[in-house]
């Protein structure tokens, strides 16, 4: 049997840790997927930088847009990150190609969902972006393919874990705000720019991926109203927690008789609420089905590990044959709502 011949654009730990990932776990892979796994060729910003893992095997291509042409391989796998620039080129240049195309990018699919859908389906190639959504957590398998036969109702939750982390050890420890995102930082899950994260911008481009795939509409990321934590305080924690209930920021859609409502803002959780007690960098997503109920998602939002493997879950798809269009294309009866002021509701 052929092996599935991957690029991966991108090493920083994700990327490193699907290198780790397929080495490691390299025989159950194939023997899952039906076929070996094998990466043929890389590309980062620094060739000699030490990432724990051998890639002087592979070939190195130094323009990662030109990966997307690289006659050895099948699939690429873009970890570069940003919405727009490199990452959007190779996307473009990898279905031009007809290869098929594996991202952990949230912004690029918030914002150009719908026109690289349609570029996969043009090309009969996939485009798979598990890992873009909630880190490890098999949530976008879980909308489109576990609960695929459902009238989705509602679909909510912890999106970020930085935001989790810095709300859970606030009200653990009683910690300053500053103080708690230093740390997060430290730990490496926050973003480059954290200000995605706690101005909840991260978890809506999340969010508006996971709405485009529960209600059938295309990812519309300036269609989500955002309020972040940068202004909850030790206090607001507190009085919360004298009412019985946690401050959660929550990313919500929802389809009402008006549209598709979607949202990101803190939230009280009330105790009894399985989201109130998801803690530190964890994320957790609420799916409410019409025949299977109330689904809960719950892992590691960020990490090498689970995010890598989101990423070769993807993969194995693709090897195995198994992928459909990447979402339903929107259906016209679910008009997106302009942003609303959550208070007006
Ligand atoms: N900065 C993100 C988070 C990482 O904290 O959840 C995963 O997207």
């Amino acid at each position: 049997t052929q092996p599935l011949r991957v690029a991966i654009a991108g090493l920083g730990t994700v990327g490193a840790g699907v290198i780790r990932l397929i080495d490691a776990n390299g025989e159950l892979i194939a023997r899952r997927a039906g076929r070996p796994i094998e990466v043929v060729a890389v590309s980062a910003r620094d060739r000699a930088k030490d990432r724990g893992v051998d890639i002087a095997r592979f070939a190195w291509v130094d323009d990662p847009v030109a990966l997307g042409r690289h006659e050895g391989a099948d699939v690429v796998v873009e970890l570069i990150g940003g919405s727009d620039g490199p990452a959007l080129a190779l996307a473009r240049s990898s279905f031009a190609a007809g290869k098929s195309f594996v991202t952990a990018n949230k912004a690029m699919i918030a914002h150009h969902g719908l026109e690289l859908a349609r570029a996969a389906e043009d090309a009969d190639v996939a485009l798979k972006f598990e890992a873009a959504v909630a880190g490890g957590v098999p949530v976008i398998k879980g909308l489109r393919e576990g609960a695929a036969a459902n009238e989705i109702a509602r679909v909510y939750g912890i999106l970020n874990g930085t935001c989790n982390f810095i709300l859970s050890r606030m009200e653990a420890e009683g910690r300053d705000f500053a103080d708690v995102l230093a740390e997060a930082q430290a730990k490496g899950f926050a973003e480059a720019d954290p200000s995605f994260d706690i101005d909840g911008v991260d978890a809506a481009h999340k969010l508006s991926i996971l709405a485009s795939l529960a209600f059938g509409t295309s990812p519309a990321f300036g269609d989500v109203a955002i309020t972040g934590i940068r202004h909850v305080i030790a206090a607001d924690i507190a009085e919360a927690a004298a009412l019985g209930y946690r401050v959660r920021l929550l990313g919500l859609a929802e389809a009402g008789a008006g549209g598709l409502f979607q949202r990101v803002h803190p939230h009280l959780v009330p105790i009894d609420h399985p989201l109130a007690h998801v803690t530190g960098a964890t994320n957790a997503v609420v799916a409410e089905g019409n025949f299977v109920g109330r689904l809960l998602f719950q892992g590691a939002g960020a990490g090498d590990g689970p995010t890598a493997s989101a990423v070769v879950a993807d993969l194995i798809d693709i090897a195995r044959g198994e992928f459909g269009p990447a979402y339903a294309m929107p259906s016209a009866s679910l008009a997106a709502q302009p942003p609303a002021d959550p208070g007006e509701r």
